[in-house]
């Protein structure tokens, strides 16, 4: 894959990285969930060749995402060699009746960092049980909230922040919504059927997704309009959160948390 940007290098090595960990069979069907900007799908269409296919799909619309949209980034990897074994399907709701695919349809469902965006856990537990029959294997990847290191805590506070404004009913349309433990996403998956192979730790060093993590958070906290609705006691919790974060993190350099996979099936 030939890829330019130093962030887009950094960003896309880690995906690598993590992929390599699924063990992909070459010629596989792919289902992606929480496509994005397709920056897994792109290495998910590396390991699977030319005989392999990923669709990649999204809740979100054409014209999400910055700076990139999902839709710019869509056509950009069209265009791409990856582009024949790709299929993008944005504004499509897997839970949704009428999105539908036979029993065993895909080798693999993937789920790579998106699901602390899902808008409640019963969403991602609902997600989890749809998808169970059309796919053999589950490979999920997210943050892992148990902060190893001090300077991992201003990206922990900034995911957590975002948490509990979303958790009080004061929605927004994008990022962090619904940041959980590990612990909470073993326990859904055993409910709704998938049965765990494999967990390992990837490497998060040198990921800038802090830094953009903890300016969302920071823009968040000086919209009055967001904030203005919250239950007092909870603005004031979130207040004080937010002067610790202001503290706590550098302008940039930021350390990562730590991210997890597991493999199900
Ligand atoms: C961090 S981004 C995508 C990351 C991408 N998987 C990657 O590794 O490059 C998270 C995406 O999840 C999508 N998303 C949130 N809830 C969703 C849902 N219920 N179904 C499908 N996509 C969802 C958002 O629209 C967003 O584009």
């Amino acid at each position: 894959m030939a890829v330019q940007s130093p962030v887009q290098l950094i960003q896309t090595r880690f995906r690598l990285d993590l992929v390599d960990g699924w063990g992909l069979t070459p010629g596989a069907q792919v289902l992606e969930v929480g496509c994005g900007q397709g920056d897994m799908t792109a290495a998910l269409a590396d390991a699977v060749g030319p005989e392999g296919h990923v669709l990649g799909v999204d809740i979100a619309s054409p014209g999400y995402g910055a700076p990139v949209t999902l839709g710019q980034s869509a056509a950009h990897l069209a265009a791409t060699p990856l582009g024949e074994r790709i299929e993008f399907r944005f504004e499509c709701d897997i839970l949704d009746r009428a999105t539908s695919f036979p029993a065993a349809a895909f080798d693999d469902v993937v789920l790579s960092q998106c699901s602390w965006y899902f808008a409640s856990l019963g969403q991602l537990r609902q997600t989890l049980a749809r998808v169970r029959p059309w796919a053999r294997r589950l490979r999920f990847a997210e943050w892992d909230l148990t902060a190893s290191s001090p300077r991992q805590l201003p990206h922990l506070l900034a995911v957590l922040i975002q948490g509990q404004i979303e958790a009080s009913g004061c929605h927004g349309d994008g990022n962090v919504r619904t940041p959980f433990s590990r612990q909470a996403l073993l326990d859904i998956l055993a409910e709704t059927g998938w049965q765990i192979d494999g967990q390992r730790m990837v490497d998060t060093a040198g990921l800038q997704d802090a830094d953009w993590e903890i300016d969302t958070c920071l823009q968040l906290l000086a919209d009055d309009s967001r904030l203005a609705v919250l239950p007092p006691a909870l603005a004031d919790l979130i207040a004080c959160q937010g002067d610790l974060l202001r503290q706590t993190a550098r302008h940039f350099g930021n350390l990562p948390l730590p991210c997890y996979s597991v493999t199900a099936h």
